[in-house]
This record gives structure tokens, sequence and C-alpha cells, in this order.
């Protein structure tokens, strides 16, 4: 999955090259960094943290040294509960003066992402970002900008161009199997999460927190999006959350985004909190497909969802029936996008997730937004290093 060269070829490289190489800041930093593991700090201890912190636990190149969080016990309580003999803070401001540490894992309510990752990046913190890494491309930028001036990295979930399903997909389509491709869908849903109101709340919504994934993988596998057309709506009103009990639903729940990529390749990505889906939230064992990906001489379809893949249904035959393909995960999973850039962070070697990639969703999120504000198609800016696989 790491690309380019080892730490030791490097190393080795660069002793030989001298002063003429011009150093990348990752291996910059993994030269200037002697120690063996990367000091990581989670900040937001909720549900996410559960998946997130066990899989850092695996990783023999990292050690969690701090936990954060505004609701202080639960920084206590995922302390004693993982073992992860941490010290523990209620804000990012003490967590920055306490324990040094190198790279800043951001598990917060999205809406506060983009400051906490500012604060840490100003501190001198890498930075792995929970989707989105900011509320708007133009913060998200800033940060990539401020990351660049500092020698610093920051990336944004997801995850998903990690998995072998989507090397399969992309080099399928790379290597002309399905003929010229035209169109695609993705598709993502839930009846919603029950136990936070940011979800529902203004700039949250199941774009963020869903349709990222699919615009992940609908971009990483046809190139940038130039335009966007979408419908927004909510669906629900009005629900009823763990921590605040009843709230007005501010954010769409339903989303339907349209884009154009270059070539005339259109794509569409449907998601949303009100979506009956007897697999729920961890989607375990999805037998159906989620993303479709259609061309003149064949068409596959991602089984499962791009974040748990469970194969590829490829159909290239006019006479045999399509074969279920790629069903080995390789060890892929949704939450190891920190415990990979960490690892790359350490070695000097560049991941595959890139933060272009996650910062051109991020427009199209926004987009999406003021399409359905103003009912217009919204032209696009952002690119990213494209194929990806
Ligand atoms: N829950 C999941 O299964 C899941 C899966 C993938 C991605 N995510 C993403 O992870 C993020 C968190 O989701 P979650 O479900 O864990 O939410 P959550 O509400 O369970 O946890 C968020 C935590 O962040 C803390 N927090 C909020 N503001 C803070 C601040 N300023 N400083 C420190 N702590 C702060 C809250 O107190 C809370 O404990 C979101 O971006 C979500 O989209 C969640």
């Amino acid at each position: 999955m790491s690309t380019t060269i080892s730490r030791q070829k490097f190393l080795r490289y660069t002793a030989s090259a001298g002063a003429a190489v011009l150093l990348s800041s990752l291996e910059s930093w993994a030269v200037a960094t002697p120690q063996k593991k990367l000091r990581v700090a989670v900040i937001g201890c909720g549900s996410v943290s559960n998946r997130y912190i066990p899989h850092l636990q695996t990783s023999p190149m990292i050690e969690i040294v701090s936990l954060c969080d505004i609701k202080y016990d639960r920084a206590v309580n995922q302390n004693n509960q993982y073992n992860v003999n941490a010290r523990t803070y209620p804000d990012i401001d003490a967590m920055l003066r306490g324990v040094p540490f190198d790279m800043m894992i951001t598990l917060t309510d999205m809406q506060v992402h983009g400051e906490l990752n500012k604060k840490a990046l100003m501190a001198g913190k890498h930075v792995w970002s929970e989707k989105p890494m900011a509320n708007t491309y133009a913060e998200g930028k800033a940060l990539f900008d401020l990351a660049k001036s500092k020698k610093l990295r920051i990336w944004g979930a997801p995850a998903v161009v990690n998995s072998p399903q989507f090397e399969f997909m992309s080099k399928t389509i790379q290597e002309g199997k399905l003929g010229r491709v035209s169109s695609a869908h993705g598709q993502y849903g839930h009846t919603g999460p029950n136990w936070s109101a940011f979800f529902y709340e203004k700039l949250g919504g199941s774009m963020p927190d869903l349709g990222v994934y699919n615009i992940a993988t609908l971009t990483g596998l046809l190139g940038p999006a130039r335009s966007v057309t979408a419908m927004l709506s909510i669906v629900n009103p009005e629900r009823t959350v763990d921590d605040k009990g009843k709230i007005k639903v501010e954010a769409e729940d339903n989303a339907h985004i349209l884009m154009m990529h270059d070539k005339n390749v259109i794509s569409h990505v449907m998601c949303g909190f009100c979506y009956f889906d007897p697999h729920g939230h961890e989607a375990t064992n999805q037998t159906l497909h989620s993303i479709q990906i259609y061309g003149d001489y064949g068409n596959m379809r991602l089984i499962g969802y791009d974040w748990e893949t469970n194969g590829v249904m490829l159909d290239t035959s006019w006479t045999e029936p399509p074969k279920l393909v790629s069903t080995d995960k390789g060890g892929y999973v949704w939450q190891e996008g920190a415990t990979r850039v960490g690892e790359s962070v350490l070695k000097g070697t560049e991941p595959r997730i890139n933060t272009e990639h996650a910062l051109h969703v991020l427009e199209v999120i926004e987009a999406a937004r003021k399409s359905q504000q103003t009912g217009m198609r919204i032209k696009l800016k952002s690119k990213f290093p494209w194929p990806i696989v």
C-alpha cells in the first residue's frame, strides 16, 4: 500500500545524493525523528474511538500517549477500558501543553474538526482527521497550506482507497476491461445514529457522515468531478438522540448528488439517515452491492459497502454469468486510516490516502449544498492526483 522508498533505502539514498536531494516533508520528518514509535493523541473518545483505539494498538509503530474529550470521563473510561496507559485531558489546549506527541487523531463532532485540526497544526503536530477535515473546502485548503508551510501533514478520512476491492476496480477500469465507462452509482444509508445530535445539526448531515465514502470511491475510480448538481431534503424534521433528547433536524437526512467527471462520465450518490437496512450501522455480511460502474463492454458492482467490502461482481460476457471476484480483504478495515498514515509518517513513505482527494470530496459536499440552495449546477475547482491506482 505504501509507495516510494523505505526509510533505510531513503537514508542510504540521501546520504549518497547529499544536499541536492529535495526532501518531502514526510521523508525529512522521518530522518529528523529518531524515535521508534509515533506518539499519537486521540481527541474525541466517543463511539468511533472504540474502533480506532484497538486498531492503533495493533501497530508496533504507534503509541497512544494522550486521550482527550470535553466529556472528560469518556477519556478516562477509554484509557481504562483499553489499557492505554495514556495521559487524559479535558480539552485540546491542556493536551497541547501536556506530554509531547507527534500526530493528533481527531474523532470529535464533525463541526469542530477544522478548528481543532488548526490548533494541532499550529502546535507542530501532524493530523489525521475523521471526515470532514474541515467544514468548508476553503477552511480545509487553508489547513492543507498551513501544514505544508510547517512541513507537517494532515489527512482526512475515509480510507476506502486502501481496500483491495478499490484497487481491483480501479485497475479494471484503467485496463479498459469495461470498455468506455460512462456511468456509476453509489448508495449508503441507514436509519441514522441515535447517540449524538451533531449528526443532524448545521454542517452535519448524511453527506459528510455517509455519502463521503461513496463520493471518495466514485471520484477515486472515475477522476475528479468537474461539476455537481444535487437535491437534498429533510425527511424526519425531529429526532430523539441520547445526548440532547428531542432535537430539530437542520442538516439533510436524504441526499442525491450528481457528479460530472471528465470525458462526460456521470456518477450519482444517494445517501441518507432514513434508509431501512437490516444490516444496520455495522453493515456486516452485506451481500448486496452498493457501488455500480457501467462501461460499454462490462459492468461491475462492489458487494457490501466501499468501507466494508465483500467482493466485486464482474460482468463482461454476453454468454457467461457475472463472476464474484476480489473477495480477499487483505486485512483492510475502514478504521485503519490513522494507523496507516501514522506508520507512513514514521517510515517516511507516502500513503495511498491523499489529502487533496479528501479536500475534493469536501468541495463536492459543499457544492451539493450550494446546488440545493440555488437550484444551479455548481462548478468545482479542486483536483487530486489521479488515477490513484
Ligand atoms: N461512530 C461511528 O461508527 C463512526 C464511524 C466512522 C466515522 N465516524 C466519524 O467519527 C466522528 C465522531 O463520531 P462518533 O460517532 O464517535 O461521535 P460521538 O458523539 O460518539 O463522539 C464524539 C466525541 O467527541 C467529543 N468532543 C466534541 N467536541 C470536542 C472538543 N472540542 N474537544 C474534545 N472532545 C470533543 C464528544 O464529547 C464526544 O465524546 C464523526 O466525524 C463521525 O462522522 C463515526
